[in-house]
C-alpha cells in the first residue's frame, strides 16, 4: 500500500525520487490523520513555494483514486486515507504469511558475529551477559533478513594470566578444590597470586615463565591450562543452556597464537612496524589514535594481534561482508586500533565491514542479589534468581499451570533478556526485579502474557485458524485498525533494528503491539453471534499471536502458551 502511494507521488512531484519520497512518508500518529502523511517541506526549496500550497497542487494533480478514500491537506502534509476494506485485506494477508518480517536482502552472504567471549578462568558476569544477550539478537535478526550468520565465542583463552594462574595453582592450589569450586577456585588463585606478588616480585617472572612455556608447547603447561579451560567451559555451557544459546565456533584467543607470525610478517613487509622501548607497535598519530601495541619487549602478542590475526582469519575462511564485534564500550579505542592496522595493510573493506557495537554498563543497584560469594554476581545467579522468583508468583497465582518448571524457565530468562534488549543498547541497564519481572509494564513477563492470552482466546475457538472465505473487510472499529497497523510495521522494524545493531526496536515493537492488541481486546468482543465478525476478530488475534511470537524469537525469548 505504500508503495502505490510512493508511485502516486512520484508521478506527480518533481525533484524528488521514489526512494526519497519512500523515505519521506510517515505513518501519523493518530487515526484522524489519516494512514499515511507526506510532509512537504523538502519540496519548498526546488518549487519556490510554500510547503501548503504545494500539498494542494500534489492533491489537485493526484485527482481522485481507486484505491483511496480521499487526500486532506493539514498544513504542509498531505494525509492519504487508503479505502478502508481494502488497507485492511492487504494488511491482513501481508501479515498472515508465514515468512512475514523475512527478507531476501542478505542473499545469503555471510555475516559473522563475535560476541559473549568470556574470559577463561573468570566468572561469566553481568557484563558478559550484555554481549551475549546483543550479539544472540543480532544473529536472529539477521538470519531473519537472509543472511548466514557465523556466531563465534572469542573466548579469552591467552595470555600471561595464565602463566600466574599455573604458579598460584602449583604453589596454593589442589586438585580437589578445583574440581569442587570450578571457575570460584580459579579466581581465588588468581587473587592469591596478586597478594603473594605484592610481597615477592619474582613470582611475576616465573608467571611469564610459565605463559613462556605455553607459547612453546610445553606440554605440562598445556595440560594444566587446558584443564582450566575445560572446567571453565562447563559453567559457561550451563548459563548458555539456561539462555537457550549456543555458537557456531568457540574460538579462542589460543586458536590465533600460530597466526601472529604472518600479522607480524605483514606488518613488517608493509613498513608499518616500529620499535618502541623494545616493543613493538604500529603508529597511528596520524589518526589521532595511540599506537597500536604489536609485540611486547618479550616478543609475545597481545590481545590486539590475535585479534588481527583472527580478522584475517575469518576474511579468509568465511568470506564476510560484515564481522561484528558486541563488548562494553570500554573497548572502543582498541577496535579503532585494530580495524586501522588492517585497513593499512591495504584492506579497504576493513572501513565498512569491521563494526564495533558497544553497549553500556548493567547497574546492580536495587537487585538485591544474593551472591555465592563476596561479591561477585554470575549470570547464572541472576537468571536462577529470576526464574525463582517467577516460580513464586506461578505458585501463588496459578498453582494448576501444567509445565510449571518450564513456563518459570521460559517467564524468568525472558524477563531479563528483556529488560536488557528493551534499553538502548548504548544506555546503561538497571536491575529492578519488580520492575523488570512486572506482568504489566513495559516487560517481558506482559508481552509473554499477551501472548498467551492470544492463545487462550484461540483455544476457546475450538483451535480456529484462519481460513480463505472470511471476510476481513470488517474489521474497521479504529482499535481492530491501529493493531493491524501496528502489526505491520513488523519488515521495517526488523530492517531497521538491523541497520541501527539495535535490537531495542523490536523489543519495543513487541510491547506496542501486546498495547495495541490488549486496547483492540477491551474495546471488541470476540466471541460475538455473527459468525464472519466473529473470525475475522479471532483472525486478528491469530496474527497478534503469531507477530509476537515471531518478534519475541528475535530477541532470543520463547513464549509458553499458557502462563
Ligand atoms: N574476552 C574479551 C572480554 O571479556 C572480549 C572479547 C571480544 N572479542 C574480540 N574479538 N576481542 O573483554
Amino acid at each position: 500500500m505504500k508503495n502505490k502511494i510512493v508511485e502516486l507521488i512520484a508521478a506527480n512531484v518533481e525533484g524528488l525520487t521514489a526512494a526519497e519520497i519512500a523515505d519521506l512518508i510517515e505513518i501519523p500518529p493518530k487515526p484522524e490523520l489519516g494512514d499515511f502523511a507526506f510532509p512537504c517541506f523538502r519540496l519548498a526549496k526546488t518549487m519556490r513555494k510554500a510547503p501548503q500550497m504545494i500539498a494542494n497542487d500534489i492533491k489537485e494533480a493526484i485527482g481522485d483514486v481507486d484505491f483511496l478514500q480521499e487526500i486532506q491537506v493539514q498544513g504542509a502534509y498531505l494525509n492519504f486515507f487508503v479505502k478502508k476494506e481494502l488497507f485492511i485485506e492487504t494488511m491482513v494477508t501481508a501479515s498472515m504469511a508465514d515468512d512475514f518480517g523475512s527478507s531476501t536482502e542478505g542473499n545469503g552472504q555471510t555475516i559473522c558475529i563475535d560476541y559473549s567471549s568470556p574470559n577463561v578462568a573468570k566468572n561469566f558476569h553481568v557484563g558478559h551477559l550484555r554481549t551475549t544477550i546483543i550479539g544472540n539478537s543480532l544473529y536472529k535478526i539477521y538470519s531473519k533478513l537472509g543472511y548466514k550468520v557465523v556466531r563465534i565465542n572469542h573466548l579469552g583463552d591467552w595470555g600471561t594470566q595464565f602463566g600466574k594462574l599455573i604458579v598460584a595453582y602449583k604453589a596454593w592450589g589442589s586438585e580437589e578444590a578445583v574440581k569442587k569450586d570450578g571457575v570460584a577456585e580459579l579466581m581465588k588463585l588468581y587473587v592469591k597470586f596478586h597478594e603473594e606478588a605484592e610481597k615477592n616480585p619474582e613470582l611475576n617472572d616465573e608467571a611469564r615463565a610459565w605463559f613462556a612455556k605455553m607459547e612453546h608447547g610445553d606440554e605440562e603447561a598445556l595440560k594444566i591450562w587446558q584443564w582450566f579451560k575445560d572446567i571453565s567451559l562447563i559453567e559457561y555451557k550451563r548459563t548458555y543452556d539456561l539462555l537457550g544459546m549456543d555458537f557456531d565456533y568457540y574460538l579462542g584467543e589460543s586458536f590465533y597464537r600460530d597466526k601472529t607470525d604472518d600479522v607480524v610478517k605483514r606488518l613488517t613487509d608493509a613498513n608499518l612496524l616500529t620499535e618502541s622501548e623494545g616493543a613493538k607497535i604500529v603508529n597511528l598519530d596520524a589518526y589521532d589514535m595511540a599506537p597500536c601495541l604489536i609485540l611486547k619487549n618479550d616478543g609475545s602478542s597481545i590481545y590486539a594481534t590475535r585479534d588481527i590475526a583472527a580478522i584475517f582469519y575469518r576474511k579468509e575462511t568465511y568470506n564476510f561482508v560484515k564481522c561484528l564485534y558486541v563488548t562494553g564500550q570500554e573497548q572502543k579505542l582498541h577496535f579503532k586500533q585494530v580495524f586501522k592496522v588492517v585497513e593499512l595493510l591495504g584492506n579497504e573493506w576493513a572501513k565498512d565491514q569491521l563494526v564495533h557495537i558497544p553497549y553500556g554498563l548493567v547497574s546492580l543497584e536495587g537487585a538485591k542479589l544474593s551472591t555465592r560469594s563476596g561479591n561477585i554476581i554470575y549470570a547464572e545467579d541472576i537468571l536462577l534468581e529470576a526464574i525463582a522468583k517467577i516460580k513464586e508468583i506461578i505458585n501463588e497465582k496459578n498453582p494448576d499451570l501444567p509445565d510449571k518448571d518450564e513456563t518459570a524457565k521460559k517467564i524468568g530468562v525472558g524477563a531479563v533478556l528483556f529488560n536488557d534488549l528493551y534499553n538502548q543498547r548504548i544506555k546503561d541497564v538497571s536491575f529492578k526485579w519488580e520492575k523488570l519481572l512486572n506482568f504489566d509494564g513495559e516487560t517481558g513477563p506482559y508481552v509473554q502474557y499477551t501472548h498467551a492470552r492470544c492463545c487462550s482466546i484461540l483455544k476457546k475457538l475450538d483451535g480456529f485458524t484462519p481460513s480463505a472465505d472470511i471476510d476481513y473487510s470488517v474489521l474497521t472499529d479504529v482499535e481492530a485498525m491501529e493493531l493491524l497497523k501496528e502489526i505491520n510495521r513488523f519488515p521495517k522494524v526488523v530492517k531497521d533494528a538491523s541497520e541501527r545493531y539495535e535490537p531495542s526496536a523490536v523489543a519495543r515493537f513487541a510491547v506496542d503491539v501486546a498495547q495495541a492488541f490488549n486496547k483492540f481486546y477491551n474495546a471488541c468482543r470476540i466471541h460475538v453471534e455473527e459468525e464472519n465478525v466473529r473470525n475475522a476478530r479471532a483472525t486478528l488475534v491469530y496474527i497478534t499471536k503469531k507477530t509476537i511470537k515471531d518478534a519475541m524469537e528475535l530477541l532470543g525469548i520463547d513464549c509458553p502458551e499458557q502462563m
